[in-house]
C-alpha cells in the first residue's frame, strides 16, 4: 500500500504574501535561483493570456511564476481583456508532434524507455494543465466571481507548473526531453466544447479530468517504487498531493456556481458531463481521495462505465 509522507503545505512563511504557495524547495533548483520579477503584466488576465500564448515553455513556467508573485502579493487586479480575444489554441514548441490518441504507443513500465514515455506522458498532461488553468483564469474572469475563485486557480496553474518542470528535470536526468515523443491533444479538446460556461468548464476539467489523476497515480507512484526509480515516485507524491487541493478547488466552485443558479450539484454535474465529454467515466475511482476533495461517489457512480 502507498503512503504520503510529505509535509503538509507550509502556510506561515509570512514575510512575502506569495511565498505560502510557491514551496521554493520543491521546485528544481534552477528555477529556485530565479527572481520572479522580470515581467510584471498590467493584470491577472494579462499575465494568463501572456503564460498561455507562450511558445517556449521556459517562458510559459516564467510567466506564470511570475503572474502568481504579483497576484498573491496583492499587486495586480483582475484585468479587462475580452474573452474574444484569447488564443484558440495555448502557445507550444514545434515538439511533440500531435497525433491521434489511438496511434499513441504503449511500452511496459519495466523497460527503461516505457518508464521514459510514462515520465513524458505525465509532462504532457501537465503542461495542458498549465494552460487550462490559466484559460479558465482569462476566459472566466468576468463573471462576478470573488477574488478567492482566482486564487485558487492562480495556484492550480503554479503548480502545474511546478509538476511539469519537475518531469522536464527527470527526463532530462533520463537522458532525453520533453518533445522527444509524439503526444496527443485529447485534454485540450475536452476542454473546448466548455469555452461558453464556467460551471460546464469546471464539470469537465477538475472534476472529470484532475479526479482520473486522482485515481491513477497512486498507482503509478507504487509502481515506481517498486521497480526501485523513488525520484519518480516522490515527483508524483507531490503531484499527488497537489492534484487533491486542484479537485477541491474545482468543487468548491462547482458547488458556489450552482447554488448562484439554484441548482442541484451532483444533478447538473451528470446532465454537464453527458452534454459536454465523450464516454462513461472510468472506474476504478479513488473514492477516498475524490471525497477528501469534495466530489462525493453521488456525483460520478452513474456516469461510471461499470453503471454503479
Ligand atoms: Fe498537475
Ligand atoms: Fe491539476
Amino acid at each position: 500500500m502507498w503512503t504520503l509522507w510529505l509535509k503538509p503545505r507550509d502556510n506561515t512563511l509570512a514575510n512575502a504574501p506569495s511565498e505560502a504557495y510557491f514551496q521554493p524547495s520543491e521546485w528544481p533548483d534552477r528555477w529556485q535561483n530565479r527572481s520572479d520579477n522580470n515581467h510584471r503584466p498590467d493584470s491577472l488576465q494579462e499575465g494568463a493570456v501572456k503564460a498561455l500564448g507562450a511558445t517556449v515553455l521556459e517562458d510559459k513556467v516564467a510567466y506564470t511564476r511570475e503572474t502568481a508573485r504579483h497576484w498573491f502579493d496583492g499587486k495586480l487586479g483582475l484585468g479587462g481583456v475580452l474573452a474574444t480575444t484569447l488564443p484558440q489554441r495555448p502557445g507550444r514548441p514545434d515538439l511533440p508532434k500531435l497525433i491521434p490518441p489511438q496511434n499513441i504507443k504503449r511500452r511496459s513500465l519495466r523497460s527503461e524507455k516505457g518508464r521514459f514515455a510514462l515520465l513524458h506522458a505525465i509532462a504532457h498532461i501537465e503542461l495542458n494543465a498549465i494552460d487550462l488553468a490559466w484559460d479558465i483564469v482569462a476566459r472566466f474572469a468576468n463573471q462576478g466571481m470573488p477574488r478567492s475563485f482566482y486564487d485558487g486557480w492562480v495556484r492550480v496553474a503554479l503548480e502545474e507548473s511546478k509538476h511539469f518542470s519537475l518531469l522536464q528535470e527527470r527526463l532530462a536526468e533520463l537522458g532525453g526531453s520533453y518533445g522527444d515523443l509524439d503526444a496527443h491533444d485529447g485534454l485540450w479538446e475536452a476542454a473546448q466544447s466548455t469555452s461558453h460556461g464556467l460551471t460546464a468548464r469546471l464539470a469537465v476539467v477538475p472534476l472529470i479530468l484532475e479526479a482520473r489523476g486522482l485515481d491513477i497515480t497512486p498507482s503509478l507512484l507504487e509502481k515506481m517504487d517498486e521497480i526501485g526509480d523513488h525520484r519518480s515516485a516522490r515527483i508524483f507524491q507531490i503531484i499527488y498531493r497537489d492534484e487533491q487541493g486542484h479537485v477541491a478547488v474545482g468543487a468548491k466552485w462547482f458547488r458556489y456556481l450552482c447554488l448562484r443558479e439554484g441548482r442541484e450539484p451532483a444533478a447538473a454535474f451528470q446532465e454537464m458531463v453527458r452534454k459536454h465529454f465523450r464516454g462513461p467515466l472510468k472506474p476504478p475511482f479513488n473514492d477516498m481521495a475524490r471525497a477528501r476533495a469534495g466530489l462525493t461517489p453521488g456525483f460520478y457512480r452513474t456516469l461510471s462505465s461499470a453503471g454503479t
